[in-house]
Formats: structure tokens, C-alpha cells, sequence
């Protein structure tokens, strides 16, 4: 059984497809044992603890430092023995500790066809603002291995959605969501816990 510890910054639509993807099979072999946020406001934790998913926060703003938190978040991580650990909406930046010490068993989640509209400064809505002022038909979401660059690590699975007229950011971040991403993340869950990776 792969032990999946879950990182969240926010609302956890994606946490929340993972663990429905479990519950109805789609996902085997794996768990969600644990799902940490840096934001005690994340509704995230709220998704866990409706699972009995043991649920904590662990805030940058609780540290005299970067080095410290990143120290914090790496301990009560690894408490967890996870088998991989999934980014799904973690708006931080990965401590270099973890990426060496988890290499190839991180996994995250970007809502565009990386290498579009990725790196330093995309994030969320500003994904979709960005593709919607490019003009593009076509976007979607990739699942990428987490490395030290941003975004930048060798990629699992992509699925393309259509850009439609009158589309704000908003309206194309929910067809992202529920036309690529809460299907792309539990699809790769399912392929590294049943070795097809
Ligand atoms: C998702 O769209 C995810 O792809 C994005 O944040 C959102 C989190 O939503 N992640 C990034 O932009 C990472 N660069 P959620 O909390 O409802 O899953």
C-alpha cells in the first residue's frame, strides 16, 4: 500500500478528487495518510479531517526563518514514512532537503501544458489570466516530478482543455479542474502505486 502524504495551500479540489478516487477504486494500492497545509485557513485540512486523514498545519509564519520552517516541515513529513508526496495546490516552495531526500517521489500538479505558463509567478488564477491574455485555444493541465527548478522536473501526464469565447479565468480554471486535473492526479497515483511508472 503506497503511503501518499498530501501537501495543500487552499481550498483541496484536488485533495478532495484523490480521495474520492480511492474511495471508489479508481486509485488502488495507495492511501492518504496525512495532508499538511502552510495556511491554518486552508479548507483543505477541513477535507482531511471529514476522512479521518490525520491533518496539520505547518506555517512559515510560526518560524524565526525560512531554514527553520523548512527544517519543521521536513520532520513532521517524513513522521508521516511516506512512499510519495503529493503537491496538490502547495503553494510554497519545496525545501531542497526534501526534494533530495524524496527524489522522484514527489509529484505535482500544474493547471497549464507545462512548459506553458509555468515557473516563478504562476500559480493558480494567474495561470489561466496569463493563457487567457496569450490567447491561447488550447490549455490544460500537466503532472509533473517535483526538482530543484520551478516546474521544471520530467513530466508524467498532460491532458489538453479547449479555451472557449468569453472564457474569464475563473470559468477556464473550473474546466481545467474538472476536465484535467481531478482526473490527471489520481491517474498518476494510481500508475506509481500499481509500478506503472
Ligand atoms: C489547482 O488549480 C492547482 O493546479 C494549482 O492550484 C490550484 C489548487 O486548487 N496549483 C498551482 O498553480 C501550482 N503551481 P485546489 O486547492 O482546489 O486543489
Amino acid at each position: 500500500m503506497l503511503r501518499v502524504c498530501v501537501l495543500v495551500s487552499g481550498g483541496g479540489t484536488n485533495l478532495q478528487a484523490i480521495l474520492d478516487a480511492i474511495d471508489d477504486g479508481a486509485v488502488t494500492n495507495a492511501k492518504v495518510t496525512a495532508v499538511i497545509s502552510n495556511n491554518p485557513g486552508a479548507y483543505a485540512l477541513k477535507r482531511a479531517a471529514d476522512h479521518d486523514i490525520p491533518a496539520e498545519c505547518v506555517s512559515p509564519k510560526n518560524f524565526e526563518d525560512r531554514a527553520a520552517f523548512n527544517r519543521a516541515l521536513l520532520e513532521r513529513v517524513d513522521s508521516y514514512r511516506p512512499d510519495l508526496i503529493v503537491l496538490a495546490g502547495f503553494l510554497v516552495k519545496v525545501p531542497a532537503e526534501m526534494i533530495e531526500k524524496y527524489r522522484s517521489r514527489i509529484i505535482n500538479i500544474h493547471p497549464s501544458l507545462i512548459p506553458s505558463f509555468c515557473g516563478v509567478g504562476y500559480y493558480g488564477l494567474k495561470v489561466h489570466e496569463a493563457a487567457l491574455a496569450r490567447g491561447v485555444k488550447v490549455t490544460g493541465a500537466t503532472v509533473h516530478f517535483v526538482d530543484e527548478g520551478m516546474d521544471s522536473g520530467p513530466i508524467l501526464l498532460q491532458k489538453a482543455v479547449e479555451v472557449k469565447p468569453g472564457d474569464t479565468p475563473e470559468i477556464l480554471q473550473r474546466r481545467v479542474m474538472e476536465e484535467a486535473e481531478w482526473k490527471l492526479l489520481p491517474q498518476a497515483i494510481d500508475m506509481i502505486a500499481n509500478g506503472l511508472v
